[in-house]
């Protein structure tokens, strides 16, 4: 699959440099193609000679080598790649990337490219913990760098821990996963309901929750990255917008049904909207005034329930209908009881209670509940959740065809 695609590999300075010549056999088994720079503290661990026997190409080590300026300028092997891959990347090549630095050749191609990179850490587990690590891995993450590993175990200082760099399949499962889209959802049509209601009560005021959206929208992200055809019906929010998602907005729990039933028919729903149970009867048609001194009393009726009228579609019942359910107490339970009464097949669980800052923060607890029973998912980010959902829905796909 990495067959024609172009790697450029950087190998700063460190023992696992050794694991690199490997990682450019099998790339080059793969019928990638292979283009090394050593920086001058890798070329204290492997020699170009054995970097060019394998990879079939001249390795790169001189920013102002003039004859490799003229036959493959630094800019040109900047942009010639697929993906950067740094391995092994020490404390000091990363900080260097973070800082911006272009003062080799590796740190230079590096800041002239706009092409993804991945980075393979490698030190001593103290070097791995230290905060200046850890503040230029969170900012080149935030610069969208990908990581793979260290992993933890025997490192060659003699210390036990974090720092080892990762074994070479994972490295090539981590470049797989860049340079070979997963399109495990294509040919299915998705329709996620994401954010709050807005239940008018005047022109000017209207009754809502503190739901932002951030759980629905990122699993919408997070179909459309593996190919489904997505709608994501959403209530106000401040998301920002969705590449390759059709949107539509909406605002009351009416017109969010309205809108999910023109999508239909989808394969899978998945209805993560905090849908306001109520809205108001007739909503005042002008501003709803104080003077008068007496409260005005707001007559409500319930909401339609989507989810459920998802759930009760009949011919047009999308195949997986999977809902969440935000609770504070017996969680996996009350939410085993609501999958039943709305008659959805999946139910995520989340305990929203005081202190777990699920609505509005950035990460979340759930159980999957299904007819198989609970599965207990680790608490990950709001975007890790809806990875891991799309791809559990692409697997029951692959199951059910
Ligand atoms: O009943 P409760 O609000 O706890 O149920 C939560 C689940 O039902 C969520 O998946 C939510 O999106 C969905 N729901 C809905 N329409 C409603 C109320 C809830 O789709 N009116």
């Amino acid at each position: 699959m990495l067959s024609g695609k172009r790697v450029l590999l950087i190998i700063s300075g460190g023992i696992a440099a050794y694991k690199s010549l490997d990682l450019v056999r099998r790339l080059k088994g793969c019928e990638a193609e292979v283009r090394c720079i050593l920086t001058s503290g890798g070329a204290q661990f492997v020699t170009p000679l054995s970097l060019s026997a394998l990879s079939g190409e001249k390795v790169y080590q001189d920013l102002f080598s003039l004859a490799d300026e003229s036959e493959m300028g630094h800019i040109r092997l900047a942009r010639n790649a697929d993906l950067i891959v740094v391995a092994p990347a020490s404390a000091d090549f990363l900080a260097k990337m973070a800082g911006g630095l272009a003062g080799d050749l590796a740190t230079a191609v590096l800041l002239a490219s706009d092409r993804p990179v991945l980075v393979a850490p490698a030190m001593n587990v103290a070097m791995w913990k230290h905060a200046a690590t850890r503040r230029n891995i969170a900012l080149l993450e935030e610069r969208g760098v990908t990581r793979v590993g260290p992993d933890a175990g025997n490192l060659a200082c003699g210390e036990v821990g974090e720092g080892r760099m990762a074994e070479v399949p994972d490295i090539m499962a981590a470049i797989e996963e860049i340079l070979v889209p997963d399109t495990s959802l294509s040919g299915r049509r998705a329709l996620v309901t994401s954010g709050p209601t807005h239940e008018p009560i005047d022109p000017v005021r209207y009754i809502a929750n503190r739901s932002s959206g951030k759980q629905g929208h990122a699993i919408a992200g997070a179909f459309a990255r593996i190919g489904a055809e997505t709608t994501l019906v959403s209530g106000p929010t401040n998301q920002p917008n969705l590449e390759g998602v059709d949107v539509q907005c909406v605002e009351t729990a009416a017109q969010m049904l309205a809108a999910c039933q023109s999508v239909l028919p989808v394969d899978v729903a998945v209805c993560a909207a905090a849908v306001s149970d109520w809205k108001v009867n007739s909503p005042a048609a002008s501003k709803l005034k104080k003077t008068s001194g007496v409260p005005p009393v707001l007559e409500l009726s319930k909401n339609p329930d989507i989810l459920a009228s998802l759930g009760q579609a009949g011919n047009l019942r999308p195949a997986l209908v999977v809902g969440f359910a935000a609770e504070t107490e017996n969680v996996a339970e009350q939410a085993g009881a609501k999958r039943q009464a709305k008659g959805c097949d999946w139910m995520l669980a989340n305990d929203v209670s005081a202190g777990t800052g699920t609505f509005g923060g950035d990460e979340n607890t759930v159980h999957l509940i299904d007819d198989g029973g609970v599965e207990d998912w680790p608490t990950m980010t709001k975007s890790q959740v809806a990875e891991r959902l799309a791809h559990r829905i692409a697997d029951y796909f692959s199951h059910a065809a």
